[in-house]
């Protein structure tokens, strides 16, 4: 598959079939990941894949107080009905961790660096551009607890579990989310 292919089919996936993923095709995804760019190279990631079904057990009922805690704040409707179910049903879970210590020059910057942080969003769609070339479902997932997330999941205090990437094979058709023209949302300076 070409990487224009990739790029406009991969839809977000939020319902799997039972059944693991390869360890080969984590493995894959892996490597995509670190061959993302980061800020001097400095490589700011580490990931914990997850496939034991008791800590997916831990996640799902953190990620299910969060949202009920964030539909009560925001008033937001579509927060009531939003399942997370596919935390217990995605065979794997990437958890993607961004190190604040190794992003760039940009640390000396008024407010501290952020490099870290993109160079991660690069590594996670490497892994859900590569996860679709496979015929692979998957989520970038962030409604969750730093801070409980870090405990669960026994991260050092000054590393940051940035984002879950679900993956699995998908069940049924995801949303078709269009996207607005790019050329709407560009200004040349000529
Ligand atoms: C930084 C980031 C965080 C996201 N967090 C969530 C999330 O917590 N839950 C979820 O269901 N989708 C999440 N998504 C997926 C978006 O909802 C999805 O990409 C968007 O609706 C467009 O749909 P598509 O990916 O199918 O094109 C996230 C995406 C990004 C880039």
């Amino acid at each position: 598959m070409d990487v224009f292919t990739a790029i406009k089919e991969r839809r977000s996936c939020r319902a799997f079939l039972p059944g693991p993923v390869s360890e080969e095709a984590i493995e894959k995804l892996l490597q995509a990941a670190v061959w993302a760019p980061s800020p001097m190279n400095a490589q700011p990631w580490e990931f914990i894949v997850i496939t034991n079904q008791e800590v997916k057990g831990k996640i799902h009922s953190e990620v299910e107080d969060r949202r009920k805690s964030l539909a009560e704040k925001s008033g937001w409707k579509w927060l009531e009905r939003y399942q997370v179910d596919f935390i217990l049903s995605s065979p794997a879970i990437i958890a993607v961790i961004g190190n604040p210590d190794k992003t760039g020059a940009d640390r000396f910057l008024e407010g501290g660096g952020m490099g870290y942080q993109h160079a991660c969003a690069a590594a996670i769609q490497n892994m859900l551009l590569t996860a679709h070339a496979l015929g692979l479902g998957s989520l970038w997932f962030t409604l969750f607890d730093f801070e409980a997330m870090r405990a669960m999941l026994g991260i050092d205090p000054g590393k940051e579990p940035l984002a879950l990437v679900c993956i699995g094979r998908p069940s049924g058709e995801p949303l078709q989310m269009a996207r607005k023209d790019a050329l709407e949302r560009t200004r040349f300076i000529r």
